[in-house]
């Protein structure tokens, strides 16, 4: 089985996802201006875009991880549960760059941002890949974004679909036919 016949069109090819990492890099390093940071992944789905925002920051970071489930069907997602944080010294007093794959409804970059703040963090700015505005329930805009994009369920550089097609180099959306079958 070959994951890319399951994609219906590509939204953000590997060139343009190169520039726009090039892009975001540049203006988070404007923004801390010197000052030390943390970059927390929030996993699984940041996980590709991460790694590669990161090694374009030429500045001194860490990097810390979070995990984050929501127990959804296929393309709505379920009740929000953190199931791991940093350790409380990798957050207290910390400026931290919260970063997620995709802004959707606000809710998961929300509900983390807050409990981050009430462990103590210094100060949390937020930096997304992908921005949905459209669907946004909770007002929340992220510091930083990579693309805005329409309201389509989309897949690829970390996004899956069941546990899927994170691995796709490229962002794009899937077949009708694939979004229908049965899990
Ligand atoms: P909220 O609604 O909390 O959503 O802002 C953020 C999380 O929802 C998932 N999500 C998607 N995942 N393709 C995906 O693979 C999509 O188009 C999509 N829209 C939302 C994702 O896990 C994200 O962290």
């Amino acid at each position: 089985m070959n994951l890319h016949g399951d994609i219906e069109r590509i939204l953000f090819d590997e060139t343009e996802i190169r520039d726009t990492i090039d892009r975001l890099a540049e203006s988070i390093t404007a923004m801390y201006g010197g000052i030390d940071f943390t970059v927390v992944s929030v996993l699984k789905g940041s996980c590709v875009f991460a790694s590669d925002l990161i090694r374009r920051i030429p500045v001194p970071l860490e990097l810390a991880f979070l995990g984050v489930s929501s127990y959804g069907q296929g393309t709505e997602s379920g009740p929000l549960e953190i199931t791991f944080l940093p350790g409380g010294n990798e957050i207290e007093g910390r400026n931290l760059l919260l970063v997620d794959d995709i802004l959707d409804t606000g809710r998961t970059l929300q509900r983390v941002r807050t409990e981050l703040e009430r462990r103590g963090a210094r100060d949390v700015k937020t930096c997304v890949f992908l921005d949905k505005p459209s669907r946004r329930v909770v007002p929340i805009t992220p510091d930083a974004r990579g693309f805005e994009v329409e309201d389509t369920f989309v897949v690829g550089y970390g996004l899956d679909f069941r546990g899927r097609y994170r691995n796709l180099p490229y962002v794009g959306a899937l077949r009708a036919e694939v979004l229908a079958r049965q899990p």
